[in-house]
């Protein structure tokens, strides 16, 4: 067994699941293995899962093929105990095999746990300036060998700690944004190695973070006027007794190196004001003032039980220019990517001298950096030299989203060492890889890859560069399909739906971002953007096999519900003298449909999304077992779906507005009558070949249309929009040497240079949920949705266009998936692997009379390999897991 992981997580320090979820792989070259039963033993220590004597809980031998999300089911546990656990397997021939030991860890269960109180700095900045960032220390001594040390630490604003001169951990931008209100997040570190027999200095950096510094544009001090500080060191000590050292008004504060620091603005840092020594034992601390105790907050400390962000690769610069100005002469480095994070920056020179570093994502003509589309973030951190040779810095509490950074004030010529890019996002680690023969096609997938890094900063953002960066629901709920392929997106999404249902009003609609900072004007966040409350959820039980993360947002999807019914009127939701929020229709579209003439009607799309969220609701209830819940919302979906037709279908299968997107939703969210399918796709196919095989369509159609085209059958189609090239099309932004997915499908052109610098990110997302279409209908590899979790896969690629080969790879939760294709001279050749405890059923595309072989074997008899049908373009198998390797002749 292998990748024993608790609630998503290696070996996790510090979560506050009360019955975490156990999960494990099965690994085998042989074909067809399966789980037959499975026993998993607990313990308070690793020995005992040896000897046995004193296990804390016993599963017993169940038998089950679920491997997947076990709920843990010993007593209950307190704050900061460790379990270690183990799990031992039979197979499907009785074969017995046991994994090495894993282990999880509470955090800190209840409020009374904290020992600390808040404290900050005195003194603070305005609602417009920014004031230096707080130093905090407090020296205490350990007498006694200590056994563990753990460091329990949070804020309101975003902090760094430190422990005898040592920075603790690899998170940045701790404790993440959630509602500062509502929901704190802590961290928790193993300090053991860190603590000193004798004096021992704790220290803090504190930064204004989303919770003090500027936010979108909607200004500074959204939550609280300063930064704020809980922690405490629990030791317990060799001999089992405890002690604790926590925050309180005996801590110290003043001010250092860091002049500012905001998350839009950057960072400015005075390297002559550094204060030698401060975070060690003895540091004369003097001249350091009482901290302030502030008024915390009242919201839950709660455990980060998802991926906390991190630097997470570095980058060189490719390209370095000089921008021939007289009087200010500045150095252009190009990373060769649109990234997020920030530089490290490398310097020699006199004291005093101040290096500035600004960023931008593209260059003007002139091939000076082009800011205007970062409207009012300054997106520059500034760095003041203390003279003392080499010196190195990174900033701590801000981000940027650039490709090129320009450096002012460098006291000498620079070399490709001066800065290195360090690409920084929440921690979720790949697990899936996407390529073809079409160098543009792979282009795109790299695209849609770093628009994803760079927008997973603890929650989903939109862009990552202007006065923004906000969570907006719709864009998340777009791409959340995408991104399942991509990454391991299963913790974040997990905590990002709490910041929905914290973000949910009182009369149950979802809001347009999350968190919603105070004093946000939208008063919904309207079709497709608050239905991101019923979609995320349900992506993440399709891809995960989460039940659990239904179960706990149960209650908040039906208030949703009834927030819809509330507001609609013969089933219509957001219909014409509704006298709410529209919304925000498909969003950027190139047929009118934003909000202005023409284009989807707003009531079209907001009732197709009120069928499609009820549906899902409907599926979720059964799932749950709440039968009559289930019965009551099938009811309601259907009604609506009946007013959609009645009200936007025509007897001959058009649709009003006859939009690009009405075709796809309709078809997509299953609207139609089966024998008004054939002639709405053809409606679609002809509304784009009008167009010259173009879209049309804005954030809401685009994530769908080549699903829809190709679930017609009109593959050509769907494959020549996706090889279009010029705009609007998914490559256009690729011949422009895009390196990230465009806010807009003409964010720059030829004719018109730059669109509107008010709204033009050129690292948005939205329209990379192509991705999906790509790993499923091109890769080959597809969820069961009677199956979720890859439990059983859906293999059925379609190759088309000139494309020759292609390969898709899923680490999904049963282990490896992977499907690569190759077409040469009528010779398709296709290469399978199934994970264990998984099976498939594949679709193998024939011609006529052309033969299915399996390796050298004829399928039929081949070992786990089950003729399904043959059709007159497909011949279908079932699989049990191993790898495959079949081959089309004709
Ligand atoms: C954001 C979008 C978002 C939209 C709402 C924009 O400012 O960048 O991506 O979904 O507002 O329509």
């Amino acid at each position: 067994m292998v990748n024993l992981t608790c609630e998503y997580r290696n070996n996790p320090l510090g979560i506050d699941v009360v019955q975490p979820r156990l999960s494990w792989q099965l690994q085998s070259n042989r074909r067809g293995v399966r789980q037959a039963a499975y026993r998993i033993i607990a313990a308070l220590a690793e020995a005992v899962l040896q000897d046995q004597s004193q296990l804390l809980w016993d599963s017993g031998r169940v038998d089950t093929d679920e491997s997947v999300h076990v709920p843990y089911g010993g007593p209950a546990l307190v704050s900061g105990q460790r379990v270690y656990w183990k799990v031992i397997v039979w197979d499907e021939s009785g074969n017995q095999a046991e994994s090495q030991p894993a282990w999880w860890e509470m955090g800190l269960l209840d409020r009374a746990d904290w020992q600390g109180e808040w404290v900050g700095a005195p003194f603070f900045g305005g609602p417009r300036t920014t004031s230096p960032a707080p130093y905090l220390r407090r020296e205490f001594m350990v007498v006694k060998p200590v056994a563990k040390a753990r460091l329990y630490a949070t804020a309101v604003g975003l902090y760094e700690c430190h422990l005898n001169g040592v920075c603790i951990g690899e998170d940045v931008l701790t404790p993440g944004w959630t509602d500062y209100n509502k929901r704190v997040q802590y961290q928790v570190y193993d300090i053991t190695e860190l603590i000193n027999q004798g004096s021992n200095a704790i220290g803090a950096i504190l930064g204004d973070g989303w919770a003090v510094g500027h936010l979108a544009w909607v200004g500074r001090q959204r939550y609280v006027d300063r930064p704020r500080f809980l922690a405490q060191i629990a030791i317990t000590y060799t001999d089992g007794s405890k002690q604790t050292f926590a925050t309180s008004s005996s801590w110290k504060v003043t001010t250092g190196p860091i002049l500012e620091s905001d998350m839009l603005m950057g960072e400015s840092y005075d390297a002559r004001r550094e204060l030698a020594g401060w975070d060690l034992p003895a540091y004369d601390d003097s001249q350091w003032h009482p901290v302030e105790m502030l008024a915390g907050t009242n919201a839950n400390l709660v455990a980060t039980n998802g991926p906390t962000v991190q630097r997470q690769e570095e980058l060189r610069a490719v390209k370095i220019h000089l921008v021939p100005d007289f009087v200010n002469p500045r150095w252009i480095f190009d990373f060769g990517q649109n990234m997020v994070g920030w530089v490290r920056l490398r310097v020699n020179g006199p004291a005093g001298t101040t290096v500035s570093i600004r960023h931008s994502e593209t260059l003007n003509p002139d091939g000076t950096l082009y800011t205007a589309n970062l409207r009012t973030a300054r997106n520059t951190d500034y760095y003041t030299l203390k003279g003392e040779g080499e010196e190195i810095w990174e900033p701590r509490f801000t981000f940027h989203g650039f490709r090129y950074v320009e450096i002012h004030g460098f006291p000498s010529e620079p070399t490709d060492d001066t800065v290195t890019g360090i690409v920084v996002h929440s921690d979720t680690p790949t697990t899936g890889t996407f390529e073809c023969s079409d160098p543009m096609i792979n282009q795109l997938q790299s695209n849609i890859v770093w628009g994803q890094k760079g927008n997973f900063v603890d929650v989903p953002t939109d862009c990552p560069q202007r006065d923004e960066r906000l969570g907006w629901l719709g864009d998340a709920q777009v791409f959340i399909s995408t991104a399942v392929f991509n990454k391991d997106v299963a913790g974040f999404f997990t905590k990002w739906v709490k910041d929905l249902e914290d973000a949910q009003y009182e009369n149950g609609a979802y809001p347009a971002v999350a968190p919603n900072p105070a004093a946000w004007s939208i008063p919904e966040g309207g079709p497709a953007w608050a239905d991101a409350g019923m979609i995320i959820p349900w992506t993440v039980y399709q891809h995960y096999r989460d039940t659990r993360i239904l179960e706990t947002h149960y209650a908040s999807m039906s208030r949703f519900v009834d927030f819809l019914i509330a507001t609609s009127r013969d089933n219509l939701r957001c219909y014409e003298e509704y006298e709410g929020w529209h919304g925000f229709g498909d969003w950027l579209a190139l047929d009118g449909s934003d909000g202005r003439e023409g284009g989807t009607s707003k009531e079209l799309l907001g009732t197709a999304f009120f069928a499609y969220s009820t549906g899902l609701i409907a599926k979720i209830a059964r799932l749950l077992g709440k039968t009559s819940d289930a019965e009551r919302f099938e009811t309601l979906s259907n009604a609506v779906r009946e007013a959609f037709l009645r009200n936007y279908v025509n007897s001959d299968g058009t649709i009003i507005g006859d939009t690009q997107t009405s075709y796809v939703l309709a078809l997509h969210f299953d609207l139609l009558p089966e024998e008004l399918r054939p002639a709405a796709a053809a409606e679609l196919v002809r509304n784009i070949q009008q167009r010259d095989n173009h879209l049309s369509t804005g954030f809401i159609g685009t994530p769908y249309i080549n699903w829809v085209l190709s679930e017609a059958g009109y593959f050509d189609t769907a494959y020549a929009l996706l090889k279009q090239t010029t705009w609007p099309s998914w490559l256009y932004s690729v011949t422009q040497g895009a390196t990230t997915i465009w806010e807009r499908w003409d964010g720059w052109t030829h004719d018109k240079g730059f669109q509107d610098p008010s709204m033009n990110s050129f690292n948005h997302y939205a329209y990379g949920a192509i991705g999906a279409w790509l790993y499923a209908a091109v890769g080959g590899i597809d969820l069961d949705p009677e199956s979720p979790g890859y439990k059983h896969i859906i293999m059925k690629p379609q190759p088309g266009s000139d494309l020759s080969c292609a390969k898709a790879e899923l680490k999904s939760i049963y282990g490896l998936i992977r499907s690569a294709w190759t077409l040469d001279n009528g010779r398709f050749e296709w290469q399978i692997t199934i994970p264990a405890n998984s099976t498939a059923t594949i679709f193998i595309p024939v011609r006529d009379n052309c033969k299915v072989l399996e390796g050298e074997i004829a399928a039929g008899d081949a070992v786990g390999v089950t003729a399904l049908r043959r059709e007159a373009d497909v011949a279908a198998y079932q699989l049990i897991s191993g790898d495959y390797h079949f081959t089309t002749q004709d």
